[in-house]
């Protein structure tokens, strides 16, 4: 529509300082230090939606980080859109290998560098600009409720109680979130699926303290080989989870799901050469994208243990631990997967240590549907602004928030995501190009127009 448009480029500038002002505040929401700063970040969501022309703003507390929720009803009798993003980042660590600050972001070859750039300031931020949009040029089609939390890069976990606490005021007829990435800005696509989370963390100890190693060593195990050693085992040489009862209730695809699945355009050749890595790694018998998206894996996130500082120290350490996640697909239960991972490092241990396992959060899978107007409104909007039919592909992720708005609330999400998988989610150097902020402004509106068009016949 001109109007948004031309209100869009007469404004311009000003969006893109508004977003690179919230990217300043360092808002991790893993490190307490930070806790003021999460704080202040609430706040100042709070300050933009209200000045985008939403009522009844409010940084609701909780028993972690707050949420912000806002909202525009112009009608009761029009459809509802329920928009959810993350105004949290991840810790920016490891510092050193940033070329520029985290939280002082800088433009460069036409993306923004900062924490939170793509993951997810970057991309909530284009939902109120694009409200803004509509709300200044008179031109809301339906009725946008807004929840930006605080705590999704550490699990959500306050999230589902205000879910249970607000079904009233979070009434609606759809959750839209971009929060995802697309394949290319040349191949649009839009994830139609969010796989689950099991985080488990471990830890093994063998002597009482530490060792001289060539006073003790290989007469006492050491925990680091152990630990080494369980965490190997964990996939055999097919590169299948040896937990027995892991795939259980996996759901496999159907061969012309696989196949049509496959069809998403992927270069290997630039795959390989973006990471610098010679071969790829994998499950036997799929895909590059089959293994990211449908199937289940399971990652070492860190190991630790003994001496890490600089120089050498000829010591036997007496503990070893690891962080140890679990993707999980549909069929699968984050819970009981726990229990199985839990249950299965435990009787693998040998007697000469001592084995403590935790999990931390977890989450389920989500699969959104592609036959209702919410998603056909997301794939019309995409076409209209890209010129391309979007590709339906599953994204490898989590947001396990995404399963309990289903559970909770009854609602559907599409997922219309603008990031690219290279913008260097949770590593240094994230960045979030600056096409895809504007891209993602000008084809939201579109959603909102199309979604309540759809919902009238
Ligand atoms: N935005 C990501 C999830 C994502 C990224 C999905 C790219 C699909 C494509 C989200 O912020 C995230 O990082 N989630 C965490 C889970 C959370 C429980 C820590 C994840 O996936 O590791
Ligand atoms: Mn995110
Ligand atoms: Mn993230």
């Amino acid at each position: 529509m001109q109007v948004w448009k031309d209100y869009q480029a007469q404004n311009k500038d000003r969006f893109l300082n508004e977003l690179l002002e919230l990217l300043r505040i360092p808002s991790v929401s893993a490190d307490s230090r930070h806790n003021e700063d999460t704080k202040r970040c609430a706040e100042a969501v709070k300050q933009r939606l209200t000045d985008a022309g939403a009522d009844k703003v409010e940084v609701c507390p909780t028993a972690g980080h707050p949420i912000v929720y806002g909202e525009k009803i112009i009608d009761p009798s029009l459809p509802t859109v329920l928009v959810y993003g993350h105004y949290d980042v991840q810790p920016p660590d490891p510092l050193d290998l940033w070329t520029s600050p985290p939280f002082e972001p800088v433009i460069k070859d036409g993306k923004i560098y900062a924490r939170g750039s793509a993951d997810d300031k970057g991309q909530f931020y284009m939902h109120v600009k694009a409200f803004e949009t509509m709300n200044k040029t008179n031109t809301l089609p339906c009725n946008i409720k807004f929840m930006i939390e605080g705590e999704e890069e550490v699990g959500s976990n306050n999230l589902g109680v205000f879910l249970e606490n607000n079904k009233e005021r979070l009434k609606a007829d759809v959750v839209l979130i971009s929060d995802t990435s697309m394949i290319s800005m040349d191949n649009p696509s839009i994830d139609t699926g969010l796989r689950g989370l099991a985080y488990m963390e471990v830890a093994v100890t063998g002597a009482n303290r530490d060792l001289h190693s060539g006073v003790y060593g290989g007469a006492v195990a050491n925990p680091a080989t152990i630990l080494a050693k369980m965490i190997a085992s964990l996939h055999d040489e097919n590169n299948h989870i040896t937990i027995p009862g892991f795939y259980d209730g996996v759901q496999e695809l159907s061969a012309a799901e696989r196949e049509s699945l496959n069809k998403a355009p992927f270069d290997e050749a630039e795959y390989k050469k973006d990471l610098g890595v010679e071969e790829l790694w994998g499950e036997k018998g799929y895909s590059t994208i089959e293994r990211t998206g449908i199937r289940p894996t399971l990652e070492v996130n860190g190991i630790w243990g003994g001496y890490t500082g600089e120089g050498a120290k000829t010591v036997l350490p007496g503990k070893a631990f690891a962080k140890i996640s679990m993707r999980l697909v549909p069929g699968q239960d984050w819970v009981a997967i726990s229990d199985l991972f839990k249950a299965h490092f435990e009787k693998i241990a040998p007697k000469s240590v001592k084995i403590s396992v935790t999990a931390h959060h977890g989450g389920s899978p989500y699969v959104t549907p592609t036959d209702n107007i919410a998603f056909k409104a997301a794939s019309k909007a995409i076409s209209t602004t890209f010129g391309k039919d979007p590709i339906p592909v599953r994204g490898g992720g989590s947001i396990p928030i995404v399963a309990l708005f289903e559970k909770t609330l009854g609602l559907k999400t599409v997922l219309m995501g603008f990031g690219l998988d290279s913008d260097n989610l949770h590593s240094p150097n994230e960045k979030y190009g600056l096409e895809n902020f504007y891209k993602g402004i000008e084809t939201i509106p579109y959603f909102h127009q199309y979604f309540a068009e759809m919902s009238k016949k």
